[in-house]
């Protein structure tokens, strides 16, 4: 039996299952009725969405679920923002079903969607009817003559209640807004007891197998969700009688796929301090005074201009003032008044400035004497009782604007220190810029990447890198879109930002570093550039995040994209190429792929400007692949949508991105067999296992490897994988799991990374199909064993890998027919541990390769065998 047909076999046994269970619920139903009473309302509550219950005589009605939403509100920031308050329901002229709903009590907007057969739901549309005003209640009349929708509301005061109105044929234009009387509107909804509850919405009279349509969806939601939600904590029940598993493989070397040679890479985006305080190695903090209480969203009152400094000693005093800049985009500086030498300025770094001894360390300032006499700066790094672990002085401040640069060699070990400026002389002096980095980065880089994080990454062997995010690259509101532009040059010249995760970027990590990076790291870029509209979940900018870059602006928002080809690919010669060259490097960073868009809403006005940018690029820059967006699930409105963008206008790619538990990825190996491959190829840009509490264990990182076998598998239409997110710093870590845990000192892998370690080591560019023959045929036990084999035609090695999520042990034989192996040893590679186990790491050893024959795979274990041969056909 081929792999496919395992999860052919076991969906089978799903559909088998939902008979049984949609049998059951309706026996009492033999003679169906023809007609039914449907109500649709909703709690208002956030994440809440429409409901529905049925009744034969309008009495007595039935909820389905109860409570199972078919559709929820997409408008605002994510969380209690996304509500659908007062929903009404009805059948348009058009014959599809239309709902219309308020989204909250203070924007003047109301939601818009439809429906074929209230199951899947198209586009959500927020159009803004009123401004300053709330627009409540939504009502529908329809005029046959003019074939016309009036929708009405109300818009309500402390003070009083008016009521408005507009017009429209097809819910994308609207009628300018019209004040009407009170008395005009007419609210149509009712309010009826459901299980002993009054609930308020519409009542529509459908056909029976309308409501069969929703009863059978709710019920397949429920059982998948039961079966998804298998976790290990159960397998002592689950598998009590399970013995030991056999399972056979059988393959034929000479028959294979030719699959991407690019299917792992990272996925790197500033979130849990990534960037600023993580991969890029500055260690102050604040270097610029450009912390704004906005980066918080005001949620951190401390976090200001001052963030992270502090004046010592009694002599002098500080202030922050903005007159003359040294650069237009880094308005902020530290103005000291000294009355007598001794007074230190103090950044404490991030969580404190971690050196180590003998190490060697960058320090530049931008300063100047604006009054008093020229003197020198003393920098120092102290301890917290003053202890001092290395010293350098700049050259004396002159009156304008000037770099100072002076390296220090530090003495001891630190985890905390403090970097001190002393300077002196009297007078007044204004700072910026200030600036401290070890001399050891990645690849000693000036302003480079922290050494050993980088190295981990590098560790991966990535053959793409995604940057800047995730939600990052597509901001929180229009403002807040990352502009590549505003992060390159020099680091005085570039535009710090606000980061959608709550804090500060410098952009000190910007795209030349990215673009050096993946050169060093040998991983092809992968720049994601927001499709012309901010994240859907942002808090600011009206309608939602759907208001857009204005139609009007989108030519230059265009043309910065077409020059980020030209700033990585273009000659010297070029405007964009050139600056590329000043940064120093001169060659091209041989860009190849462009993501537009991050799991966008898809909208009309998404739509638009996606296309807008894609057939630009498509047209000046046929030879790079540009990477749609297809929404953050895999399936539902904005995947469908999102893929239906795509393939009209024949995107080369599109991003996917799911969040999902074990048992999902366990159930769904299957996912990408039956994908179209004539459509366009699949970048699974975002995936990971999520168990509730959030750990990454070895039962997230294995049911990962189980489904990496059927990514290889299906190597063909997957072209790319990023697990998300990569990154994150103790005490600041906003989202679990990711990949790498890191402090100031250390560095630690999580189990997840040493399986996307063991793929991105052991890729191949070719798949040899097997057929799996188990001495137990049971279903969880079939999608718990998983294997792939394939070729790599640079090193000529087969490699095998094999997962067994079970709790019990599998022998395997693999006989590697027609293999030409070119030696009898392999080396095996196992991952092993008790589901939550948090720090089991790889083992390696050499095996014969006969072992294969009898391979005893440990329960819950991840093996890889890589074996040499004497030449691969393909
Ligand atoms: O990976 C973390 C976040 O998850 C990304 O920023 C976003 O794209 C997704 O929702």
């Amino acid at each position: 039996m081929k792999n496919s047909c395992l999860f052919q076999k076991q969906k089978k046994h799903f559909l088998g299952l939902l008979l049984f269970v949609c049998f059951s619920a309706f026996s009492t139903f033999a003679n169906n009725p023809n007609e039914a009473y449907i109500f649709s309302y909703t709690s208002g509550k956030s994440f809440d969405g429409l409901h529905f219950a049925w009744s034969i005589d309008k009495i007595n009605w039935h909820p389905i679920g109860p409570e199972y939403h078919y559709i929820h509100s997409d408008y605002g920031r994510w969380g209690s923002e996304k509500r659908m308050v007062s929903p009404i329901l009805f059948l348009g002229a058009d014959g599809l079903w239309h709902c219309i709903w308020s989204l909250n009590e203070k924007d003047g907007t109301f939601a818009h969607a439809s429906s074929q057969d209230l199951l899947y739901w198209g586009r959500q549309s927020y159009p803004v009817v009123m401004i300053n005003k709330n627009c409540l209640t939504p009502e529908v009349t329809y005029n046959k003559e003019k074939g016309e929708y009036t929708i009405s509301w109300l818009s309500k005061d402390q003070t009083e209640t008016k009521a408005w109105c507009t017009t429209t044929k097809d819910f994308k234009k609207y009628s300018e807004t019209k004040n009407i009387p009170v008395t005009e509107y007419k609210n149509s909804r009712s309010t009826i007891l459901i299980a002993g509850k009054q609930e308020t919405g519409s009542i529509n009279k459908v056909a029976w197998s309308i409501v069969d349509g929703l009863i059978k969806t709710q019920q397949l939601s429920a059982y998948k969700t039961q079966l998804w939600a298998e976790t290990t904590k159960t397998d002592t029940e689950r598998f009590a009688d399970l013995k030991p598993v056999e399972a056979k493989f059988t393959l034929d070397v000479t028959k294979s796929k030719k699959i991407s040679n690019t299917l792992l890479g990272i996925f790197f985006e500033d979130i849990n301090y990534a960037a600023d305080g993580g991969l890029y190695a500055e260690l102050v903090q604040n270097r610029d005074f450009e912390y704004t209480i906005s980066d918080t969203k005001g949620r951190d009152v401390t976090w200001n201009s001052t963030k992270a400094w502090s004046l010592k000693g009694e002599t002098a005093s500080y202030t922050i003032d903005s007159i003359n800049p040294i650069h237009p985009n880094n308005k902020h500086y530290a103005k000291l008044a000294i009355k007598k030498t001794g007074a230190a300025l103090v950044n404490e770094g991030f969580d404190g400035i971690a050196v180590k001894a003998g190490e060697k360390y960058d320090f530049s300032i931008f300063a100047r004497a604006t009054h008093g006499k020229a003197g020198k700066l003393l920098i120092r790094l102290v301890g917290k009782n003053g202890e001092i672990y290395g010293e350098t002085t700049t050259q004396s401040i002159t009156t304008n604007w000037k770099k100072y640069n002076a390296a220090l060699t530090v003495k001891t070990t630190m985890a905390d220190a403090g970097l001190e400026i002393i300077p002196q002389m009297t007078g007044t002096l204004d700072l910026d810029l200030i600036s401290l980095f070890p001399q050891k980065t990645f690849k000693g880089h000036k302003s480079g990447l922290r050494a050993d994080l980088a190295q981990t990454l590098a560790d991966l062997k990535p053959k793409f890198m995604r940057f800047p995010g995730g939600c990052v690259a597509h901001g929180d509101g229009i403002g807040n879109i990352y502009n590549w532009k505003n992060t390159i040059g020099p680091l005085e010249a570039r535009k710090p930002m606000r980061n959608l995760w709550g804090y500060h970027q410098t952009v000190g990590l910007g795209y030349f570093e990215y673009f050096q990076f993946c050169e060093d790291a040998g991983a092809e870029p992968l720049p994601v550039i927001a499709a012309g509209v901010p994240c859907q979940n942002s808090s600011t900018g009206s309608a939602g995040q759907q208001g857009g870059v204005p139609m009007c602006d989108m030519e230059n928002y265009v043309q910065d994209i077409l020059d980020l080809v030209e700033y990585a690919n273009g000659d010297a010669t070029t405007k964009w190429g050139g600056k590329r060259a000043e940064a120093g490097h001169p060659k091209p960073f041989n860009l190849k792929y462009v993501g537009i868009g991050n799991e966008d809403l898809i909208t009309d006005i998404f739509e638009e400007r996606f296309t807008m940018i894609f057939k630009a690029m498509k047209e000046k820059h046929p030879e790079i692949t540009v990477i749609g967006t297809v929404g953050p699930s895999f399936e539902g409105t904005d995947y469908q949508e999102g893929w239906d963008i795509a393939s009209k206008l024949g995107v080369p790619m599109v991003d996917e991105h799911y969040y999902q538990s074990p048992g999902w990825f366990i159930y769904n190996q299957d996912y990408y067999d039956q994908y179209d491959r004539s459509k366009p190829k699949v970048y699974l840009g975002e995936y990971a296992a999520h168990l509730p509490g959030k750990p990454n264990n070895i039962e997230t990182a294995l049911a990962e490897a189980l489904y990496l076998t059927s990514l290889e598998r299906n190597g063909d239409v997957v072209s790319m994988t990023s697990y998300a997110p990569l990154l994150a710093k103790d005490k600041h870590t906003q989202w679990n799991p990711n990949l790498i845990y890191f402090s100031n000192t250390e560095v630690r892998p999580t189990v997840g990374y040493e399986v996307q370690k063991l793929y991105g080591q052991n890729a191949g560019d070719y798949y040899i199909p097997s057929e799996i023959n188990l001495s137990n045929n049971q279903e969880n036990v079939k999608t718990r064993i998983a294997m792939s084999v394939v070729k790599d035609t640079k090193s000529n090695d087969i490699i095998v890998k094999l997962v067994n999520l079970l709790p019990v042990a599998v022998t395997a034989s693999v006989d590697l027919k027609n293999g030409n192996l070119g030696s009898n040893e392999a080396i095996k590679t196992v991952l092993k541990g008790d589901p939550s186990d948090k720090k089991a790491k790889p083992i390696v050893s050499t095996s014969p390769v006969s072992e294969l024959m009898n391979a005893e795979l440990p329960a819950y274990s991840f093996t890889v065998y890589r074996i040499k041969t004497i030449g691969l056909n393909k």
